[in-house]
């Protein structure tokens, strides 16, 4: 099957949807992207029965993570540190969820351990198929390599290394990949591709960095404080290309902020605190990334 060609079980329409209606359930408007056999066309696919299955059915989300239970303790030394007390969480095909909370309540511990980098002490995580609490290093290590693409707040790009060649790394192990071209164009770095970290600027670095994540077409992008070493401007241009690939490619997508400004271009909005979820939100109309200031 073919990742890079994407139409909408109900109008068959390849290209951009917006999924949020589902995400609010006000109407059975959504559109749910599925993969096209490569030598199928589309009236192929409005014929066959999954179809109207799919398009009889669209009011409900597909739960792409489910998390029961999950506790996190780090012990250091005598000390045992609560980074989680009992999480239950679920996210949505195509959603964006904004996670916000004060530093040190656990925004970061959920996330990695949605991105496998982490697993929970108790409790359980899937990702679709995979129960990422039970999974050993080597298959969260496949897991990370085939479904997450992570940004983080500074850019971890290798000084020695072009645009196009830091992103070139990722797709030279992935199994579907965009090219590197592809990646940075969708990020608006076409004309930078083969400048050094160092030539770029912050922002800019951090587009490339999204290009990188982006690049093996991840089913989840994870973002932890993306634009948290960014001044505004450039930190809305930034969340601009986030919000633009959730649309464009319908990955779920995930940001962690202590900016609540940022919480008004998300889906769904999750508030920790002290490791539990304070509140869950939904953004009955979510802002787009330029309409935000802060
Ligand atoms: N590797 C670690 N070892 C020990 N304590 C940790 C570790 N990672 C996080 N913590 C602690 O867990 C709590 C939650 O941290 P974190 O998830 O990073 O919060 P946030 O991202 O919301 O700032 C904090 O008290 C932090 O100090
Ligand atoms: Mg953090």
């Amino acid at each position: 099957m073919s990742k890079a060609r994407l139409a909408c079980a109900a109008c068959q329409r390849a290209g951009p949807h917006n999924w949020r209606a589902k995400l609010v359930q006000i109407a059975p408007l959504c559109h749910r992207p599925r993969a096209i056999a490569p030598g199928r066309n589309l009236t192929t696919v409005a014929s066959d029965s999954s179809t109207l299955m799919a398009m009889s059915a669209v009011a409900a989300p597909t739960t792409v993570f489910e998390a029961r239970g999950l506790t996190k303790v780090y012990r250091l030394g005598e000390a045992e540190v609560q980074a989680l007390r009992g999480i239950d969480l679920d996210l949505y095909e195509g959603e964006f969820l904004v996670l916000l909370g004060p530093s040190g309540s656990g925004k970061s511990t959920l996330l990695n351990i949605l991105g496998g980098l982490d697993v929970p002490t108790a409790g359980r995580v899937r990702f679709r198929d995979h129960d990422l609490s039970r999974e050993d290093d080597e298959l969260l290590t496949h897991y990370r390599r085939e479904h997450v693409g992570f940004v983080f707040q500074f850019y971890n790009l290798i000084p020695s290394l072009t645009a196009r060649e830091n992103v070139a790394l990722v797709t030279d192990i992935a199994a579907h990949p965009l090219s590197a071209e592809d990646a940075l164009a969708r990020v608006g770095l076409e004309e930078r591709m083969d400048h050094y970290p160092t030539q770029l600027s912050g922002g800019e670095q951090q587009r490339v960095a999204i290009a990188r994540a982006i690049a093996k077409q991840p089913d989840v992008l994870l973002c932890d404080e993306p634009t948290g070493a960014l001044d505004v401007t450039t930190g809305v241009v930034v969340l601009e290309v986030i919000q633009r690939i959730n649309a464009e490619l319908g990955t779920t997508t995930a940001i962690i902020t202590h900016n609540a400004a940022i919480a008004a271009m998300a889906d769904r909005v999750v508030t920790l605190s002290d490791g539990r979820i304070a509140q869950v939100r939904t953004n009955a109309h979510k802002l787009p990334a330029r309409d935000i200031a802060w």
